[in-house]
């Protein structure tokens, strides 16, 4: 992590738990204070009641997805105003369980940031490779082009508002890491994407968090990476606990 980049942790509650449940985890984190931003992603009809618990908090909530529509006639799906209208601030786009379970593909993501974007929302873009595509060799070309391909509407990058999260799909879950080294490599060739795509500048103040099976355990080894600048946390983010001490550890980082 880099010191001029303010650390961000996600929490992707993903499709876990009922409406208390949801709003007990949300009233364990409303006091939090940490160094790093925290977002938090619940479901969508736990949305309401976990921005009302985290109204005055300083931990922000985010959406897994959003409508690339405006609005109009789009059975189930949601859009960036209503997400902002219930007071969330960001959204995940293009995580890797919507890419694989329901076939989104770069286009659809492209057109997701986009619209997220130009309503007002704030992206978390997320990218990674499969385990095959790693071992063929291929993880950074495939990780590259999805970058590529999902930012294709933005002309610019405002590093206050687009976040991107590397997790490799075989880390996802699994209790498997990237190394601390492995990923450090992708996150810095990221960068240097966002850098010849953009320019230095905006690259230099994009934070781009890791994903994949991060715990408070392997929190530390990651965060001190110099070009990873936060974790987006599944499983670990269900509980205040473990959730608040991987944000403690980019504190102890950025302190240090
Ligand atoms: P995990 O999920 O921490 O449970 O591996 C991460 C994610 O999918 O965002």
């Amino acid at each position: 992590m880099d010191t001029q980049r303010r650390p961000l942790i996600g929490g992707n509650w993903k499709m876990h738990g009922d409406g208390d449940e949801a709003i007990s985890l949300a009233n364990s984190l409303a006091d939090a204070r940490s160094v790093a931003e925290l977002v938090v992603f619940p479901p969508f009809v736990h949305l309401g009641v976990v921005t009302d618990v985290l109204a005055d908090s300083e931990v922000m909530v985010g959406a897994q997805d959003v409508s690339p529509h405006e609005s109009g006639a789009h059975t189930g799906q949601t859009s960036a105003r209503m997400l902002l209208d219930c007071g969330c601030t960001w959204t995940l786009v293009g995580h890797s369980e919507r890419r694989h379970e329901l076939g989104e593909n770069d286009s659809l993501c492209a057109a997701k940031v986009t619209r997220a974007l130009q309503e007002g929302l704030n992206v978390m873009l997320c990218v990674g490779e499969t385990l095959e595509e790693r071992e063929a060799g291929n993880a950074h070309q495939v990780v590259q082009d999805q970058l590529l391909e999902s930012l294709k509407g933005c002309s610019s990058l405002d590093p206050g508002r687009l976040a991107l999260a590397y997790e490799p799909v075989w880390a996802i879950g699994t209790g498997l890491t990237a190394t601390p080294e492995d990923a450090q490599d992708m996150h810095q060739a990221l960068r240097k994407t966002l850098s010849g795509r953009y320019d230095a500048s905006s690259a230099t103040g994009c934070r781009i968090l890791y994903g994949g099976s991060v715990k408070p355990a392997n929190a530390a080894a990651l965060l001190t990476c110099p070009d990873i600048d936060g974790a987006l946390v599944g499983g670990a983010s269900l509980s205040a606990d473990s959730f608040l001490a991987i944000a403690s550890a980019a504190e102890s980082w950025t302190s240090s």
